[in-house]
């Protein structure tokens, strides 16, 4: 640790304790944070070891089935198609959707690239819609003012865990007939008012890519639907346009987004144990807040209650009250600190892919300055309360070095 995270310990208020009390930490961001046990290396090894021998296989059964029925009975759906990830899960909505050149496809421009490229590898055009202040997720007013007969299709994000607006979409829906397909990346474990976010909209896209709330192998997703029409004709796009019965039919042209049986295998044990995870991010998280109390400039997550995913910890920092710049304060916290953040996310269109496709992203105050005061912390189900506290000081600290 640098000296000078050590030296600078006047900030009001600061209750906690003083920085020489401190126990130095390497708190990286990229890290499983204590969703990866035993019981899961147990269940991709039985199904590995299994295979050896001429008789072995990797065919799917019986994993897959039964990874996806626990998932929907989880997720309050009727269904559940695994795949090989959330961008080929949200693919395979928009191909489902027939999605192509001429329509204009809704989302929030603070979001993972994919919840736009989905829309625009398909030729549409993307509209971005500012997103809720307080929620960082899709406000339904903003998208309804985007609306026009072109529209084909809403991408809400149920961002850093906390649920989109999902009543208001199911209006919006029904008023101009538009589907509503949410990308749940970040959402395994959330609730809106009560009830489990899996048959939400017409569809729900999820991730298990190593750094979300569960993981199926470091890659990995599902799409989960009340809409048997839709899972039976997403359920052959990924795989080939097969359709299994009596006599094995090829339907559509399909492709291979198919999930692996260690992955499914390993789906089944995350997922038995997602509550547990959850309610540890979540103690985590009220945890950190408690302590960090309130700071001028500083906004901490909002909803961090039994319905929150809490999949990330973002805390908005106005940048005005600051002389330095983000990456600055990403620095100091990394070098300083040995605190890795991530940023969730820089706007959409600000990636110099989106140069060369159709957007508009007008009318979105709420995500331009969110995009630019975002970072996200290391807090994971496994941090401890030491962690925490040293957390809580070092972002306090950070921040009060660049007071202007
Ligand atoms: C909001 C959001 N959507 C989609 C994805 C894509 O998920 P995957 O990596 O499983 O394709 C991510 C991944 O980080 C994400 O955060």
């Amino acid at each position: 640790m640098g000296n000078h995270a050590l030296t600078s310990v006047n900030i009001q208020p600061l209750h906690l304790m003083t920085t020489t009390t401190l126990t130095k930490r390497n708190l990286p961001y990229i890290a499983l944070g204590g969703v990866w046990e035993q019981d899961d290396v147990d269940a991709a090894h039985h199904v590995i070891a299994a295979a050896v021998g001429p008789n072995g296989n990797f065919f799917p059964l019986p994993e897959e089935p039964e990874f996806q029925k626990a998932l929907a009975s989880h997720e309050g759906a009727k269904f559940a198609i695994a795949v090989n990830s959330c961008g080929t899960a949200l693919d395979l909505c928009m191909i489902a959707l027939g999605i192509g050149p001429g329509d204009e496809v809704i989302v929030p421009g603070l979001t993972f690239v994919c919840s736009a490229g989905t829309a625009s590898a398909r030729g549409a055009k993307v509209i971005f819609a500012d997103v809720d202040p307080q929620t960082l997720c899709l406000d339904p007013k903003a998208v309804e003012a985007k609306i026009t007969p072109r529209t084909k299709a809403i991408i809400p994000v149920h961002f850093a865990g906390h649920a989109a607006n999902i009543e208001a979409f199911d209006v919006i829906s029904r008023k101009h007939n538009i589907p509503i397909i949410y990308d749940a990346a970040h959402a395994v474990g959330t609730k809106f008012r009560g009830t489990p976010i899996g048959n939400a909209g017409l569809a729900s896209c999820y991730s298990f890519q190593s750094n979300k709330n569960m993981t199926t192998l470091g890659e990995g997703g599902a799409i989960t639907t009340d809409d048997s029409e839709f899972a039976e004709k997403v359920r052959g796009l990924k795989t080939f346009g097969y359709v299994y019965g009596a006599k094995l039919r090829v339907t559509q042209i399909g492709y291979n987004y198919r999930m692996t049986k260690p992955q499914a295998a390993t789906g089944i044990t995350q997922l038995a144990k997602i509550d547990r995870v959850v309610a540890a991010r979540l103690k985590n998280y009220q945890l950190f807040m408690k302590k960090f109390g309130e700071l001028e400039g500083v906004t901490l997550p909002s909803g961090i209650n039994e319905d929150h995913g809490c999949h990330l910890f973002v805390v908005r920092i106005d940048m005005k009250r600051l002389k330095t710049t983000r990456e600055e304060v990403v620095k100091r916290l990394k070098d300083s600190w040995q605190v890795g953040v991530a940023i969730h996310y820089p706007a959409v269109w600000s990636w110099e892919a989106f140069e060369s496709v159709e957007y508009d992203n007008s009318h979105t105050p709420v995500t331009s300055e969110a995009c630019e005061q975002v970072i996200s912390l290391p807090l994971f189900p496994s941090t401890t309360v030491e962690e925490i506290d040293y957390l809580v000081v070092a972002l306090r600290e950070t921040l009060a070095s660049f007071v202007s």
